[in-house]
Protein backbone atom coordinates (compact mmCIF):
# COMPACT_ATOMS: atom_id res chain seq x y z
CA UNK A 1 0.00 0.00 0.00
CA UNK A 2 0.95 3.30 -0.58
CA UNK A 3 1.84 5.55 2.21
CA UNK A 4 -0.27 8.50 2.44
CA UNK A 5 1.74 11.72 3.02
CA UNK A 6 1.90 13.46 6.51
CA UNK A 7 -0.40 16.67 6.68
CA UNK A 8 2.69 18.42 6.02
CA UNK A 9 3.65 17.46 3.20
CA UNK A 10 0.19 17.89 1.75
CA UNK A 11 0.50 21.88 1.93
CA UNK A 12 -0.27 23.96 -1.26
CA UNK A 13 2.39 27.29 -0.97
CA UNK A 14 0.81 29.85 -2.74
CA UNK A 15 3.77 33.03 -3.37
CA UNK A 16 3.22 36.10 -1.71
CA UNK A 17 5.22 39.57 -2.77
CA UNK A 18 4.29 43.15 -2.88
CA UNK A 19 5.37 45.72 -5.28
CA UNK A 20 5.35 49.37 -5.29
CA UNK A 21 4.95 49.87 -9.29
CA UNK A 22 1.22 51.59 -10.22
CA UNK A 23 -1.43 49.48 -10.05
CA UNK A 24 -1.98 49.62 -14.22
CA UNK A 25 1.72 48.52 -14.44
CA UNK A 26 1.18 44.86 -12.44
CA UNK A 27 1.09 41.97 -15.07
CA UNK A 28 -1.30 39.07 -13.05
CA UNK A 29 -3.71 36.89 -14.93
CA UNK A 30 -6.21 39.11 -12.55
CA UNK A 31 -5.88 42.04 -10.02
CA UNK A 32 -8.41 43.48 -7.08
CA UNK A 33 -9.83 46.30 -7.33
CA UNK A 34 -11.37 47.23 -4.01
CA UNK A 35 -15.04 49.12 -4.75
CA UNK A 36 -17.06 50.61 -1.80
CA UNK A 37 -20.71 50.75 -1.01
CA UNK A 38 -21.46 54.62 -2.01
CA UNK A 39 -18.69 55.29 -3.74
CA UNK A 40 -19.17 55.39 -7.61
CA UNK A 41 -15.96 53.65 -9.57
CA UNK A 42 -15.60 55.25 -12.76
CA UNK A 43 -12.43 53.51 -13.57
CA UNK A 44 -12.29 50.15 -16.03
CA UNK A 45 -15.49 51.67 -17.70
CA UNK A 46 -17.67 50.49 -14.20
CA UNK A 47 -19.51 53.56 -14.70
CA UNK A 48 -22.23 51.79 -16.08
CA UNK A 49 -22.53 48.75 -14.23
CA UNK A 50 -22.71 51.04 -10.84
CA UNK A 51 -25.01 53.59 -12.80
CA UNK A 52 -27.18 50.32 -13.55
CA UNK A 53 -27.07 49.02 -9.99
CA UNK A 54 -25.35 46.27 -10.57
CA UNK A 55 -22.01 47.27 -9.41
CA UNK A 56 -22.81 48.77 -5.45
CA UNK A 57 -19.42 47.74 -3.65
CA UNK A 58 -21.47 45.47 -0.85
CA UNK A 59 -19.02 43.29 1.26
CA UNK A 60 -18.23 40.25 -0.94
CA UNK A 61 -19.87 40.95 -4.27
CA UNK A 62 -17.23 40.78 -7.05
CA UNK A 63 -17.46 41.60 -11.08
CA UNK A 64 -15.15 40.76 -13.48
CA UNK A 65 -14.16 42.88 -16.52
CA UNK A 66 -11.80 41.27 -19.39
CA UNK A 67 -9.52 43.36 -21.14
CA UNK A 68 -10.10 45.93 -18.75
CA UNK A 69 -8.81 49.68 -20.18
CA UNK A 70 -5.67 51.38 -19.28
CA UNK A 71 -4.37 48.59 -16.89
CA UNK A 72 -1.64 45.57 -17.66
CA UNK A 73 -3.63 42.49 -16.03
CA UNK A 74 -5.54 40.62 -17.84
CA UNK A 75 -8.61 40.99 -15.78
CA UNK A 76 -9.98 43.13 -13.15
CA UNK A 77 -11.95 42.04 -10.20
CA UNK A 78 -13.81 44.51 -8.67
CA UNK A 79 -14.27 43.18 -5.17
CA UNK A 80 -16.80 45.09 -2.72
CA UNK A 81 -15.34 46.48 0.55
CA UNK A 82 -18.98 47.67 2.50
CA UNK A 83 -18.98 51.20 4.07
CA UNK A 84 -16.01 52.89 3.84
CA UNK A 85 -16.38 54.00 7.46
CA UNK A 86 -16.80 50.10 8.65
CA UNK A 87 -13.78 48.81 6.74
CA UNK A 88 -10.50 47.84 8.65
CA UNK A 89 -7.84 44.77 8.04
CA UNK A 90 -10.68 42.29 9.44
CA UNK A 91 -12.88 42.82 7.00
CA UNK A 92 -9.69 43.31 4.41
CA UNK A 93 -8.63 40.13 5.08
CA UNK A 94 -12.42 38.22 4.09
CA UNK A 95 -12.63 40.46 1.12
CA UNK A 96 -9.04 38.82 -0.06
CA UNK A 97 -10.26 35.55 0.87
CA UNK A 98 -13.55 35.87 -0.98
CA UNK A 99 -12.10 37.23 -3.82
CA UNK A 100 -9.53 34.42 -4.24
CA UNK A 101 -12.47 31.63 -4.06
CA UNK A 102 -13.61 33.58 -7.01
CA UNK A 103 -10.76 33.87 -8.65
CA UNK A 104 -9.24 29.94 -8.37
CA UNK A 105 -12.67 29.14 -9.31
CA UNK A 106 -12.29 30.22 -12.84
CA UNK A 107 -8.53 28.69 -12.90
CA UNK A 108 -7.10 32.14 -12.50
CA UNK A 109 -3.70 31.31 -11.06
CA UNK A 110 -1.53 34.83 -10.79
CA UNK A 111 -3.56 37.08 -8.85
CA UNK A 112 -2.65 40.77 -7.42
CA UNK A 113 -4.66 43.15 -4.86
CA UNK A 114 -4.39 47.00 -4.88
CA UNK A 115 -4.42 48.52 -1.70
CA UNK A 116 -6.07 51.73 -1.60
CA UNK A 117 -4.45 54.84 -0.19
CA UNK A 118 -4.62 55.17 3.15
CA UNK A 119 -5.35 51.52 3.92
CA UNK A 120 -1.57 50.56 2.94
CA UNK A 121 0.13 50.29 6.77
CA UNK A 122 1.34 46.97 7.92
CA UNK A 123 -1.69 45.48 9.17
CA UNK A 124 -3.19 45.95 5.87
CA UNK A 125 -0.67 44.00 4.12
CA UNK A 126 -0.15 41.15 6.66
CA UNK A 127 -4.60 40.75 6.57
CA UNK A 128 -4.88 41.16 3.11
CA UNK A 129 -2.14 37.83 2.59
CA UNK A 130 -3.56 35.98 5.31
CA UNK A 131 -6.84 36.09 3.61
CA UNK A 132 -5.78 34.79 0.51
CA UNK A 133 -3.80 32.15 2.17
CA UNK A 134 -6.88 31.28 3.79
CA UNK A 135 -8.97 31.25 1.55
CA UNK A 136 -6.77 29.42 -1.10
CA UNK A 137 -7.08 26.17 0.89
CA UNK A 138 -9.39 23.40 0.05
CA UNK A 139 -10.09 20.35 2.31
CA UNK A 140 -9.73 18.28 -0.46
CA UNK A 141 -7.22 15.94 0.05
CA UNK A 142 -9.34 13.25 -0.14
CA UNK A 143 -10.80 13.76 -3.23
CA UNK A 144 -9.01 11.88 -6.27
CA UNK A 145 -10.43 14.37 -9.06
CA UNK A 146 -8.04 16.10 -11.00
CA UNK A 147 -10.39 19.66 -11.04
CA UNK A 148 -8.46 20.94 -7.71
CA UNK A 149 -8.17 24.55 -8.29
CA UNK A 150 -5.66 26.97 -6.80
CA UNK A 151 -3.93 30.06 -7.16
CA UNK A 152 0.06 30.37 -7.70
CA UNK A 153 0.82 33.46 -6.21
CA UNK A 154 -0.81 36.77 -4.48
CA UNK A 155 0.63 40.09 -5.42
CA UNK A 156 -0.13 43.01 -2.79
CA UNK A 157 0.34 46.42 -4.51
CA UNK A 158 1.05 49.02 -2.12
CA UNK A 159 3.54 52.29 -2.23
CA UNK A 160 7.14 51.69 -0.57
CA UNK A 161 6.99 52.11 3.31
CA UNK A 162 9.24 50.53 6.17
CA UNK A 163 8.17 47.26 7.46
CA UNK A 164 6.23 46.32 4.37
CA UNK A 165 8.17 43.23 3.88
CA UNK A 166 7.95 42.09 7.31
CA UNK A 167 4.06 42.43 7.06
CA UNK A 168 4.38 40.16 4.15
CA UNK A 169 6.43 37.47 5.90
CA UNK A 170 4.18 37.62 8.90
CA UNK A 171 0.97 37.29 6.79
CA UNK A 172 2.29 34.60 4.85
CA UNK A 173 3.62 32.53 8.03
CA UNK A 174 0.40 33.44 9.67
CA UNK A 175 -1.84 32.23 6.34
CA UNK A 176 -0.03 29.09 6.48
CA UNK A 177 0.41 28.15 9.94
CA UNK A 178 -3.57 28.25 10.01
CA UNK A 179 -4.06 26.08 7.10
CA UNK A 180 -1.14 23.36 8.82
CA UNK A 181 -3.93 23.81 11.59
CA UNK A 182 -7.41 23.57 9.43
CA UNK A 183 -5.69 20.96 7.60
CA UNK A 184 -4.91 18.44 10.34
CA UNK A 185 -8.18 19.27 11.87
CA UNK A 186 -9.58 18.16 8.60
CA UNK A 187 -8.18 14.84 8.75
CA UNK A 188 -10.35 12.01 9.94
CA UNK A 189 -10.17 9.91 12.94
CA UNK A 190 -9.04 6.81 10.69
CA UNK A 191 -5.95 8.54 9.96
CA UNK A 192 -5.15 10.86 12.46
CA UNK A 193 -4.53 9.00 15.74
CA UNK A 194 -2.68 10.30 18.64
CA UNK A 195 0.42 8.77 17.04
CA UNK A 196 -0.22 10.27 14.14
CA UNK A 197 -0.60 13.76 15.91
CA UNK A 198 2.88 13.33 17.34
CA UNK A 199 4.44 12.21 13.86
CA UNK A 200 2.68 15.74 12.33
CA UNK A 201 4.34 17.72 15.19
CA UNK A 202 7.70 16.25 15.26
CA UNK A 203 7.91 17.12 11.97
CA UNK A 204 6.87 20.25 12.19
CA UNK A 205 9.53 21.18 14.86
CA UNK A 206 12.33 19.45 13.08
CA UNK A 207 11.26 21.73 10.34
CA UNK A 208 11.04 25.03 12.42
CA UNK A 209 13.95 24.15 15.26
CA UNK A 210 11.60 23.44 17.90
CA UNK A 211 12.24 20.89 20.54
CA UNK A 212 9.72 18.22 20.55
CA UNK A 213 9.43 16.15 23.70
CA UNK A 214 6.79 12.84 23.76
CA UNK A 215 5.44 11.53 26.95
CA UNK A 216 3.86 7.82 26.63
CA UNK A 217 1.60 5.59 28.34
CA UNK A 218 4.32 4.64 31.24
CA UNK A 219 5.68 7.93 31.64
CA UNK A 220 2.04 9.48 32.26
CA UNK A 221 1.68 6.61 34.53
CA UNK A 222 4.60 7.36 36.13
CA UNK A 223 3.38 10.91 37.06
CA UNK A 224 0.11 9.99 38.34
CA UNK A 225 -1.99 11.53 35.45
CA UNK A 226 -5.13 8.87 36.05
CA UNK A 227 -7.31 11.85 34.21
CA UNK A 228 -5.89 11.56 30.81
CA UNK A 229 -4.90 8.19 31.03
CA UNK A 230 -8.59 7.36 32.41
CA UNK A 231 -10.34 8.56 28.82
CA UNK A 232 -7.26 7.02 26.79
CA UNK A 233 -8.21 3.24 28.02
CA UNK A 234 -11.06 3.12 26.00
CA UNK A 235 -8.94 3.14 22.94
CA UNK A 236 -6.75 0.55 21.24
CA UNK A 237 -5.02 4.09 20.10
CA UNK A 238 -2.24 4.82 22.82
CA UNK A 239 -2.45 8.28 23.89
CA UNK A 240 -0.06 10.90 24.27
CA UNK A 241 1.38 13.95 25.43
CA UNK A 242 2.95 16.38 23.15
CA UNK A 243 5.19 19.04 23.98
CA UNK A 244 6.91 21.57 21.98
CA UNK A 245 9.09 24.51 22.99
CA UNK A 246 10.07 27.93 21.72
CA UNK A 247 12.69 29.62 23.72
CA UNK A 248 13.85 32.90 22.89
CA UNK A 249 17.46 33.77 22.12
CA UNK A 250 17.50 36.51 24.74
CA UNK A 251 14.50 36.43 26.66
CA UNK A 252 12.51 39.34 27.23
CA UNK A 253 11.43 38.59 30.80
CA UNK A 254 10.83 36.11 32.90
CA UNK A 255 7.32 35.23 31.49
CA UNK A 256 6.71 31.23 30.55
CA UNK A 257 3.62 30.44 28.35
CA UNK A 258 2.26 27.20 28.05
CA UNK A 259 -0.30 26.90 25.27
CA UNK A 260 -2.56 23.51 26.15
CA UNK A 261 -4.45 22.26 23.95
CA UNK A 262 -7.19 19.18 23.76
CA UNK A 263 -6.49 16.99 21.00
CA UNK A 264 -9.00 14.43 20.99
CA UNK A 265 -8.73 12.50 17.67
CA UNK A 266 -11.85 11.14 17.87
CA UNK A 267 -14.90 11.67 20.33
CA UNK A 268 -17.87 8.49 20.39
CA UNK A 269 -18.36 10.11 23.84
CA UNK A 270 -16.80 6.78 24.99
CA UNK A 271 -19.71 4.60 27.01
CA UNK A 272 -21.71 7.59 27.90
CA UNK A 273 -21.84 7.44 23.89
CA UNK A 274 -23.41 10.23 21.67
CA UNK A 275 -26.12 9.79 19.06
CA UNK A 276 -24.87 8.89 15.43
CA UNK A 277 -26.38 11.77 13.76
CA UNK A 278 -23.34 14.09 13.59
CA UNK A 279 -21.13 12.10 15.14
CA UNK A 280 -18.82 12.56 12.18
CA UNK A 281 -18.25 15.84 12.93
CA UNK A 282 -16.12 14.91 16.35
CA UNK A 283 -13.34 14.60 14.19
CA UNK A 284 -12.54 18.15 14.92
CA UNK A 285 -12.47 17.57 18.51
CA UNK A 286 -8.48 17.97 18.42
CA UNK A 287 -9.16 21.62 16.88
CA UNK A 288 -7.97 23.22 20.04
CA UNK A 289 -4.27 20.86 20.15
CA UNK A 290 -4.04 21.82 16.40
CA UNK A 291 -4.35 25.54 16.84
CA UNK A 292 -1.49 25.20 19.08
CA UNK A 293 0.57 23.27 16.83
CA UNK A 294 -0.04 26.23 14.14
CA UNK A 295 0.51 28.60 16.95
CA UNK A 296 3.94 27.10 17.61
CA UNK A 297 4.86 27.04 13.86
CA UNK A 298 4.24 30.50 13.51
CA UNK A 299 6.07 31.55 16.89
CA UNK A 300 9.38 29.44 16.06
CA UNK A 301 9.26 31.40 12.59
CA UNK A 302 8.10 35.58 14.58
CA UNK A 303 10.29 34.46 17.39
CA UNK A 304 8.71 36.71 20.06
CA UNK A 305 10.76 37.52 23.25
CA UNK A 306 9.07 35.28 25.26
CA UNK A 307 9.30 31.39 26.58
CA UNK A 308 6.42 29.38 24.53
CA UNK A 309 5.73 25.51 25.20
CA UNK A 310 2.55 24.25 24.15
CA UNK A 311 0.86 21.04 25.71
CA UNK A 312 -1.22 18.67 23.59
CA UNK A 313 -2.53 15.76 25.34
CA UNK A 314 -3.90 13.35 22.44
CA UNK A 315 -6.39 10.58 23.32
CA UNK A 316 -8.81 9.01 21.34
CA UNK A 317 -11.99 8.74 23.01
CA UNK A 318 -13.75 5.23 22.62
CA UNK A 319 -15.89 2.33 23.96
CA UNK A 320 -14.09 -0.17 24.21
CA UNK A 321 -13.93 -3.05 26.36
CA UNK A 322 -11.99 -1.46 28.86
CA UNK A 323 -13.19 2.07 28.53
CA UNK A 324 -13.95 3.61 32.24
CA UNK A 325 -16.97 3.73 33.56
CA UNK A 326 -19.33 6.27 34.51
CA UNK A 327 -18.99 6.32 38.18
CA UNK A 328 -15.34 5.33 38.17
CA UNK A 329 -13.34 7.72 40.08
CA UNK A 330 -9.91 8.76 39.02
CA UNK A 331 -7.39 10.61 40.41
CA UNK A 332 -5.74 13.61 38.72
CA UNK A 333 -2.15 14.21 38.36
CA UNK A 334 -2.29 17.15 41.03
CA UNK A 335 -3.85 14.96 43.63
CA UNK A 336 -7.37 15.80 43.37
CA UNK A 337 -9.95 13.01 42.83
CA UNK A 338 -12.32 12.83 40.11
CA UNK A 339 -15.91 11.01 40.10
CA UNK A 340 -16.45 10.15 35.90
CA UNK A 341 -20.27 11.48 36.20
CA UNK A 342 -19.99 11.27 32.09
CA UNK A 343 -17.72 9.65 29.61
CA UNK A 344 -18.47 12.20 27.20
CA UNK A 345 -17.02 15.34 29.53
CA UNK A 346 -13.47 13.81 28.64
CA UNK A 347 -11.68 17.19 26.97
CA UNK A 348 -11.48 18.79 30.80
CA UNK A 349 -10.16 15.49 32.15
CA UNK A 350 -7.39 15.31 29.31
CA UNK A 351 -6.77 18.90 30.13
CA UNK A 352 -6.63 18.82 34.10
CA UNK A 353 -3.73 16.55 33.96
CA UNK A 354 -2.13 19.11 30.79
CA UNK A 355 -2.63 22.23 33.02
CA UNK A 356 -0.91 20.65 36.09
CA UNK A 357 1.73 19.24 34.18
CA UNK A 358 2.35 22.55 32.28
CA UNK A 359 2.88 24.45 35.68
CA UNK A 360 4.82 21.87 37.04
CA UNK A 361 6.61 22.78 33.82
CA UNK A 362 7.51 26.06 35.07
CA UNK A 363 5.10 27.97 32.91
CA UNK A 364 4.06 31.64 34.60
CA UNK A 365 0.99 32.27 32.28
CA UNK A 366 -1.67 29.43 30.48
CA UNK A 367 -3.91 29.53 27.73
CA UNK A 368 -6.11 26.64 27.04
CA UNK A 369 -8.34 25.68 23.66
CA UNK A 370 -10.29 23.06 23.40
CA UNK A 371 -13.73 22.18 21.30
CA UNK A 372 -15.04 21.80 25.21
CA UNK A 373 -18.74 22.02 25.31
CA UNK A 374 -21.89 22.23 23.08
CA UNK A 375 -23.28 24.44 25.55
CA UNK A 376 -20.92 27.22 24.12
CA UNK A 377 -22.34 26.66 20.94
CA UNK A 378 -26.10 27.24 22.56
CA UNK A 379 -24.94 30.46 24.55
CA UNK A 380 -22.61 31.99 21.45
CA UNK A 381 -23.48 30.51 18.25
CA UNK A 382 -20.31 30.37 16.19
CA UNK A 383 -19.56 33.77 16.13
CA UNK A 384 -17.50 34.01 19.44
CA UNK A 385 -14.80 31.99 21.54
CA UNK A 386 -15.65 31.80 24.70
CA UNK A 387 -13.51 32.64 27.09
CA UNK A 388 -13.08 32.42 30.60
CA UNK A 389 -9.70 33.45 32.65
CA UNK A 390 -9.27 33.43 36.85
CA UNK A 391 -7.23 36.62 36.37
CA UNK A 392 -8.13 39.95 34.90
CA UNK A 393 -5.06 41.31 33.00
CA UNK A 394 -4.40 37.42 31.41
CA UNK A 395 -8.35 37.89 30.41
CA UNK A 396 -7.55 41.35 28.82
CA UNK A 397 -4.16 40.74 26.85
CA UNK A 398 -5.96 37.61 25.24
CA UNK A 399 -8.89 39.70 24.47
CA UNK A 400 -6.35 42.75 23.08
CA UNK A 401 -4.92 40.38 20.62
CA UNK A 402 -8.34 38.92 19.31
CA UNK A 403 -9.39 42.12 18.85
CA UNK A 404 -6.31 43.18 16.84
CA UNK A 405 -6.24 39.58 14.91
CA UNK A 406 -10.37 40.12 14.27
CA UNK A 407 -10.81 36.54 15.95
CA UNK A 408 -13.96 37.06 17.90
CA UNK A 409 -14.28 36.26 21.82
CA UNK A 410 -16.55 36.92 24.33
CA UNK A 411 -15.66 37.46 28.19
CA UNK A 412 -17.84 34.47 30.23
CA UNK A 413 -18.10 34.34 33.72
CA UNK A 414 -16.31 32.18 35.99
CA UNK A 415 -17.40 33.05 39.90
CA UNK A 416 -16.41 30.63 43.00
CA UNK A 417 -20.20 29.90 43.40
CA UNK A 418 -20.47 27.80 40.08
CA UNK A 419 -18.19 25.12 41.45
CA UNK A 420 -21.15 23.90 44.00
CA UNK A 421 -22.75 22.67 40.39
CA UNK A 422 -19.45 20.15 40.48
CA UNK A 423 -20.08 18.77 43.94
CA UNK A 424 -19.60 15.15 44.14
CA UNK A 425 -20.53 12.67 47.04
CA UNK A 426 -17.68 10.32 46.22
CA UNK A 427 -14.71 12.46 45.07
CA UNK A 428 -13.23 16.15 45.21
CA UNK A 429 -15.02 17.11 42.21
CA UNK A 430 -18.05 15.42 40.01
CA UNK A 431 -16.64 15.74 35.54
CA UNK A 432 -19.86 17.22 35.29
CA UNK A 433 -22.01 20.03 36.21
CA UNK A 434 -25.80 19.46 35.25
CA UNK A 435 -28.15 20.47 33.17
CA UNK A 436 -27.66 24.27 33.48
CA UNK A 437 -24.56 26.36 32.75
CA UNK A 438 -22.62 23.75 31.12
CA UNK A 439 -19.96 25.83 29.47
CA UNK A 440 -19.24 27.68 32.64
CA UNK A 441 -18.92 24.70 34.80
CA UNK A 442 -16.87 23.08 31.95
CA UNK A 443 -14.15 26.14 32.89
CA UNK A 444 -14.54 25.70 36.37
CA UNK A 445 -13.67 22.15 36.37
CA UNK A 446 -10.47 23.45 34.72
CA UNK A 447 -10.16 26.05 36.55
CA UNK A 448 -9.46 23.72 39.62
CA UNK A 449 -6.21 22.69 37.62
CA UNK A 450 -5.10 26.15 36.55
CA UNK A 451 -5.09 26.45 40.49
CA UNK A 452 -3.24 29.91 41.08
CA UNK A 453 -1.23 30.69 37.50
CA UNK A 454 -2.64 33.17 35.80
CA UNK A 455 -4.80 31.34 32.83
CA UNK A 456 -7.31 31.77 30.15
CA UNK A 457 -9.70 29.37 28.89
CA UNK A 458 -10.71 29.40 25.13
CA UNK A 459 -14.38 27.05 24.60
CA UNK A 460 -13.71 26.51 20.71
CA UNK A 461 -16.57 24.12 20.46
CA UNK A 462 -18.80 27.25 18.41
CA UNK A 463 -16.11 28.50 15.89
CA UNK A 464 -13.57 26.21 15.14
CA UNK A 465 -15.97 24.17 12.39
CA UNK A 466 -17.56 26.19 9.81
CA UNK A 467 -20.88 24.27 8.82
CA UNK A 468 -21.32 26.59 5.90
CA UNK A 469 -19.43 27.47 3.17
CA UNK A 470 -18.09 30.98 3.33
CA UNK A 471 -17.12 33.09 0.36
CA UNK A 472 -14.32 33.44 1.68
CA UNK A 473 -13.53 30.40 3.57
CA UNK A 474 -14.47 27.07 2.51
CA UNK A 475 -16.33 24.46 4.54
CA UNK A 476 -14.62 23.02 7.45
CA UNK A 477 -11.84 23.76 10.08
CA UNK A 478 -11.62 27.95 10.21
CA UNK A 479 -8.17 27.42 12.29
CA UNK A 480 -9.30 29.64 15.00
CA UNK A 481 -7.23 30.49 17.56
CA UNK A 482 -4.05 30.71 16.06
CA UNK A 483 -3.75 34.22 15.15
CA UNK A 484 -4.54 35.60 18.69
CA UNK A 485 -2.37 33.04 20.01
CA UNK A 486 0.68 34.20 17.95
CA UNK A 487 -0.55 37.74 18.77
CA UNK A 488 -0.25 37.50 22.05
CA UNK A 489 3.15 36.10 22.73
CA UNK A 490 4.49 38.65 19.79
CA UNK A 491 2.99 41.77 22.13
CA UNK A 492 3.92 40.11 25.54
CA UNK A 493 4.99 42.48 27.71
CA UNK A 494 6.18 42.07 31.16
N1 LIG B 1 -16.30 17.37 22.21
C1 LIG B 1 -17.47 17.58 22.96
C2 LIG B 1 -18.00 19.00 22.87
C3 LIG B 1 -18.53 19.45 21.54
C4 LIG B 1 -19.86 19.40 21.27
C5 LIG B 1 -17.68 19.96 20.60
C6 LIG B 1 -20.34 19.84 20.06
C7 LIG B 1 -18.16 20.40 19.41
C8 LIG B 1 -19.49 20.35 19.13
C9 LIG B 1 -17.22 17.29 24.44
O1 LIG B 1 -16.29 16.33 24.71
C10 LIG B 1 -18.53 16.84 25.00
O2 LIG B 1 -19.00 15.83 24.58
N2 LIG B 1 -19.09 17.61 25.91
C11 LIG B 1 -20.35 17.32 26.47
C12 LIG B 1 -20.29 17.60 27.95
C13 LIG B 1 -21.46 17.09 28.72
C14 LIG B 1 -21.42 15.59 28.76
C15 LIG B 1 -21.43 17.66 30.11
C16 LIG B 1 -21.41 18.21 25.81
O3 LIG B 1 -21.10 19.38 25.53
O4 LIG B 1 -22.47 17.71 25.53
ZN1 LIG C 1 -17.09 14.37 24.69
ZN1 LIG D 1 -14.80 16.09 23.25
Amino acid sequence: MRATPSVRDNQVVMQTTIESKPFEQIEADALIVLVFEGKREGRFRAGELFDAGELTGKVQEFTLLHHPEGVAAARVLLAGAGKPEKFDSAELRRVAGGAVRYLKAKSVKRIALALDPGQTGAEYVSAAIEGAILGNYEPDRYKTGDDKKAADSFVVVAPVAPGLEAAVRRGQVLGEAQNFTRSLVNEPGNRLTPLKVVEAARQMASEFHLECEVLETAQMEALGMGALLGVAQGSAEPPALIVVRYRPETPGGATHLGLVGKGVTFDTGGISIKPADGMEKMKYDMAGGAAMLGAMQAIAQLRPPIAVTAFIPCVENMPGSRAQRPGDIVTAMSGKSIEVINTDAEGRLILADALTYARRQGCTHLVDAATLTGAIVVALAHLNVGLFANDDGMRDRVLAAAKSEGERMWAMPLEDDYKEYLKSAFADLANVGGRWGGAITAAIFLKEFAEDTPWVHLDIAGTAWIDEVKPYLAKGPSGVPVRTLVRLAMDWKD
